[in-house]
């Protein structure tokens, strides 16, 4: 056999597997979500509710007797239920006798600039998507007006929304399309509402790769312009539609990355605190800093308002885990939140079956599973939602 053959050989294997699961994960999904069913949002219990608005829950049941507001879903045992809507819904109604403008819808307000957030580490698994998943359902559910970006080809967020990747972006769709050089569309063409209230969503697939290869060509013939202000132009035009944008980030130092990190306001390094990935971290902010220094020199602003490391998947019972926690919180302070996302079967089990866990049930799990990890990851995104709020002065 020459060469030659052997490789159409390889080409045609990889083409025929490549259907292969294709076709598998079309079937399994199908028989998951019947065709044209949608994702949505699970109920909160009165408690949950009454916490995400930050009120008592004897309180909200005196709304619901007042018949004030939405009226919940009561099921037996006098036991009542509110979709994210009807939250949302009692957000506007209790911020309308607030005692202070905010308590309730916590976003923007006139001279506020938008915080644009960047989840980013170089390597794989280090819990970027989890993070950012958690801390934009999270955002939304507490009454900010939220824009999850996918810009990873990997399109792991996107699956997570409930958006095929392989499937439901064949005409594209993803951010490429608005930050193109040739013929971009308005971004507004590709923002998805999802089945949460406040929470839109860019999905991303693999065509966003084409950003990776067209930036050195358009930059060769000097089209490129300041290639790394094409997802900051791209943003500026919805710019006051949102409170917080969360980019979940592709994991390499690419033009996609560049190019979030020219646009983010906020900057939140994922790290698993783990010997190798602390070890291939320093490389990555090496190579970040060198980068921010060309792109610094062609005239940019690269400052932010704030930079933060978050510790994914830590499992406190682990020694050497702690030393390097110990270490690295020794070595960068304050830079480190404290809230640690711990590491929990629920979270990934949850993963698993294409939700976060704000979206699954607590019945689903062992309740001290279950809690422990809720509590975890709203101490890590409360901690994240101070940082919003003090950069706009509050
Ligand atoms: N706190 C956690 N506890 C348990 N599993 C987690 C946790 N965070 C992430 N994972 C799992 O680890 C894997 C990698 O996380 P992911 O967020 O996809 O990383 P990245 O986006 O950086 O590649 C996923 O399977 C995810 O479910
Ligand atoms: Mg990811």
């Amino acid at each position: 056999m020459s060469r030659a053959d052997t490789q159409e050989d390889l080409n045609a294997v990889i083409r025929q597997h490549s259907e292969l699961l294709a076709a598998q994960l079309h079937s399994q999904r199908e028989s998951l979500f019947p065709p044209d069913a949608s994702k949505s949002m699970r109920k909160f219990t009165s408690g949950e509710a009454a916490a995400l608005l930050g009120v008592n829950d004897s309180y909200l049941r005196k709304l619901h007797l007042d018949g004030k507001g939405p009226s919940p879903e009561v099921s037996s045992g006098n036991r009542r239920h509110y979709s994210a809507e009807d939250i949302h819904n009692l957000r506007i109604l209790l911020e309308k006798t607030a005692r202070k403008p905010g308590d309730y819808l916590p976003g923007r307000r006139a001279g506020d600039h938008l915080q644009i957030i960047g989840v980013m580490n170089f390597k794989g698994g280090s819990g970027k998507t989890t993070s950012a998943a958690h801390l934009a359902q999270r955002l939304a559910l507490t009454g900010y007006r939220v824009l999850a970006i996918d810009l990873d080809p990997q399109a792991s967020l996107t699956a997570l929304h409930g958006v095929q990747p392989e499937f439901d972006l064949l005409d594209g769709g993803t951010l490429y399309d608005a930050i193109r050089y040739e013929d971009p569309v308005p971004i507004s063409n590709i923002i998805r509402r999802t089945y949460i209230p406040n929470l839109d969503l860019i999905p991303g697939n693999l065509e966003l790769m084409e950003f990776e290869h067209e930036t050195p060509r358009a930059l060769a013939q000097g089209n490129a312009g300041l290639f790394f202000f094409r997802v900051k132009e791209a943003l500026a035009q919805v710019d006051d539609q949102y409170d917080v944008v969360v980019i979940d980030c592709p994991p390499q130092l690419g033009f996609l990355t560049m190019s979030a990190l020219s646009a983010a306001t906020g900057v939140l390094v994922t790290i698993h605190p783990e010997m190798l990935d602390v070890m291939s971290m320093s490389q990555f902010l090496r190579m970040t800093a060198d980068l921010m220094d060309v792109i610094a020199d062609s005239g940019a602003d690269m400052s932010h308002d704030w930079m933060r490391y978050l510790l994914t998947r830590y499992e406190p019972t682990d020694a050497p885990q702690n030393r390097i926690v110990a270490f690295l919180r020794t070595m960068y302070g304050d830079k480190v939140l404290n809230a640690p996302m711990l590491k929990s079967t629920a979270i990934s089990d949850a993963g698993l079956t294409k939700q976060t866990l704000y979206e699954v049930e607590r019945s689903a799990f062992t309740r001290t599973t279950y809690d422990r990890a809720v509590e975890s990851l709203n101490a890590v995104n409360d901690e994240i939602a101070q940082l919003i709020q003090k950069t706009w002065g509050r």
